[in-house]
């Protein structure tokens, strides 16, 4: 995710900016700049790389303004260069923005632009708003603004200048964080609160919808359609680092808890109007290449390997392509029967993994198609794949993959049913019901993520358990494989995934009294047999904690443990039954005293085989 900051009040703003955005660097980025009003001019700086490139090009400059915008930025639109890095500003260099978020509609509007004569330097969405600004620039800043966002859809956080008004910044939001601090004679203004504390904890935290003026002076706060809102001062009492959790104790629970808006973001103008098809502009593969596709292999590692596994799941019964799916380590050696024109997706939310990016390599040697699913704009992989689907999860900071993967699923679903519509492999209102519940899923995470309390007294319950098995069938043991990862990277406690037929075949010796036995029983067409083996479980004497929909009433019978998934599509149910387990392993992890965000032995992005 970006950040943003801006500064307007009596100091020299650059050291302001500069400071607030170091601040915000443990957030991940790829580039920064700055801009100042200046001599009926702007001053903008801006460079790919780090804050330090940034400084080192100001270097040799004093700038005596007091008031300025400034942005480090995470791509998403557009590769990570000096010219697309923010601010950006309109074709007369009289107004500057720096936007979080995604403009889903820019394309249109900047097509638009340009017939109207503007100039575009950059290939972000976000320089659609400098021009829109000027389009409508009227000696006012601020209805200027609030006309340019009436044409944006999509999600902002935008801070605005103007030469012609020095010191006074327009602020806006919808779906992106944004705080205003409050000063003596100055004021502030950030995408998160660490950005801040240097100067005030006095804060007006915006809500969706929300936008205000900022002068040195006063700060007012309006709705988007200029209805006057009343602010309270929230001050704020965490330190430093806990803010840059966003008050949450670890990256891994902020993470957890930013999903909701991280599948928005995924899903984000990927769907059309209506919610009857999946629009994937991306995708370079021609309609023919689709319709006579005969084989899809999956390859990626660990956890995205897993969501790769449920993407298996899905694409087969919404398609009917048979798709392999193997981890990347073991695709790249076993000279798999990959033929021209079969598709290869390549799952990786850091984009650098080496043996993803190997495999990456052996699949374009055969003649396969491939398209990367990743998080990271400008990767390895986004950069040697053929095609790119992005996730748009933000920067992922915990070594464990939450967001990431919650996110991978969502883009999986999005390809599967992108490729039933264009091959017509799912009846239309069953495609439609699907996506409907897509649209929706995220309320749903919202809610076991309201519930998380039953999750951590499980935990507490468990934490000193030897070992813990997760069974499920179908997509259920998908998920089960993820939820016993997780438990292991940051709990150590050993954990194994079993696919729930599976067990009398060797493990169920394993199962003896008291062994707890975490039992997905989510896809209705297979409910009954899942109910069999948590019957095989609990006549061993194992404890089983059931992760199941409502209204299940079997196995709420013979479960120690009930934890409910709120009403969703079944075929969505990885989506939903992830959430309590990413919990689970949690929560565990804390009660042993675990560095959660810093597993021992494990690095956030293995770039070495
Ligand atoms: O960046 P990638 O998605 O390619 O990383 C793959 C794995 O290294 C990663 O998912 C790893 O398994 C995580 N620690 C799981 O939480």
């Amino acid at each position: 995710m970006c950040g943003i900051v801006g500064y307007t009040g009596h100091r020299e703003a650059v050291p302001v900016l500069i400071d607030g955005l170091r601040r915000l660097e443990y957030r991940g980025y790829d580039s920064a700049g700055i801009v100042v009003p200046e001599n009926g001019g702007l001053v903008l700086e801006k460079r790919a790389g780090t804050l330090d490139v940034l400084e080192q090009a100001l270097s040799n400059s004093r700038f005596p303004a007091t008031s300025g915008i400034g942005h480090t930025r995470w791509a998403t639109h557009g590769a990570p260069t000096d010219v697309n890095a923010h601010p950006h500003t309109d074709c007369g260099g009289r107004f500057a923005v720096v936007h979080n978020g995604i403009i889903e509609n820019y394309r249109q509007l900047r097509n638009w632009l340009k017939a109207e004569g503007h100039v575009f330097k950059s290939d972000t969405d976000t320089e659609v708003l400098p021009h829109l600004i000027e389009h409508y620039y009227r000696d006012d800043l601020y209805q200027a603004v609030r006309r340019a966002l009436e044409q944006i859809e999509g999600s902002f956080a935008v801070l605005t200048l103007v030469t012609t008004e020095p010191g006074r910044l327009i602020v806006a939001r919808r779906d992106s964080p944004l705080v205003v601090g409050l000063g003596e004679g100055e004021n502030f203004i950030a995408s998160d609160i660490p950005a801040l504390l240097t100067y005030t904890r006095d804060t007006y935290l915006l809500n969706d919808g929300e936008m205000a003026e900022v002068t040195p002076d006063f700060i007012k706060v309006s709705d988007l359609n200029g209805n006057p809102v009343h602010k309270e001062i929230f001050c704020v009492n965490w330190e430093c680092e806990q803010a840059e959790k966003g008050g949450y104790e670890h990256f891994m629970l902020k993470e957890i808890h930013e999903q909701p808006r991280a599948l928005r973001d995924t899903l984000r103008g990927r769907i059309d109007q209506d919610g009857r098809r999946v629009v994937l502009k991306e995708l370079n593969v021609d309609p023919d290449t689709v319709r006579n596709l005969k084989k899809i292999f999956i390859t990626a590692c660990g956890t995205a390997f897993h969501a790769g596994v449920v993407g298996k799941y899905i694409i087969e019964k919404m398609t009917r392509i048979p798709v392999e799916v193997d981890i990347a380590s073991e695709f790249r050696y076993r000279d798999p029967l990959i033929n021209p024109g079969d598709l290869v997706v390549v799952v990786s939310q850091s984009g650098e993994t080496a043996d993803t990016r190997a495999a990456l390599r052996e699949a374009r040697r055969r003649g396969a198609h491939v398209i990367a699913i990743t998080n990271v704009v400008g990767s390895s992989v986004a950069r040697e794949a053929d095609d790119v689907l992005y996730t748009w999860a933000g920067p992922e900071i915990a070594v464990a993959s939450t967001k990431a993967y919650i996110t991978q699923l969502a883009a999986f679903y999005l390809l599967a049913l992108w490729l039933a519509g264009e091959r017509g492999t799912l009846p239309d209102d069953e495609r439609e019901a699907i996506l409907h519940a897509l649209r929706e899923i995220d309320t749903g995470v919202s809610t076991l993520l309201a519930d998380a309390d039953q999750i951590a007294a499980l935990a507490q319950r468990y934490k000193d358990q030897h070992g813990l098995f997760f069974i499920g069938r179908g997509l259920d043991f998908a998920v089960a494989m993820e939820g016993s990862l997780k438990l292991k990277e940051i709990s150590y406690i050993h954990a194994e995934a079993y696919p729930a037929g599976e067990l009398k075949h060797g493990t169920l010796a394993l199962i003896t009294e008291g062994v707890p036995v975490i039992a997905l029983a989510t896809q209705p067409d297979l409910f009954e047999k899942a109910l069999s083996n948590v019957k095989e479980v609990k006549a061993r004497g194992a404890e089983v904690v059931a992760l199941t929909f409502e209204g299940h009433h079997d196995i709420e019978d013979l479960g120690d443990h009930l934890v409910y998934l709120p009403a969703t599509h079944p075929v969505l149910a990885p989506i939903l039954a992830v959430v309590p387990l990413q919990l689970f392993a949690y929560y565990a992890a804390i009660a042993r005293g675990c560095s959660v965000d810093k597993p021992r032995n494990l690095a956030k992005s293995v770039t070495v085989e």
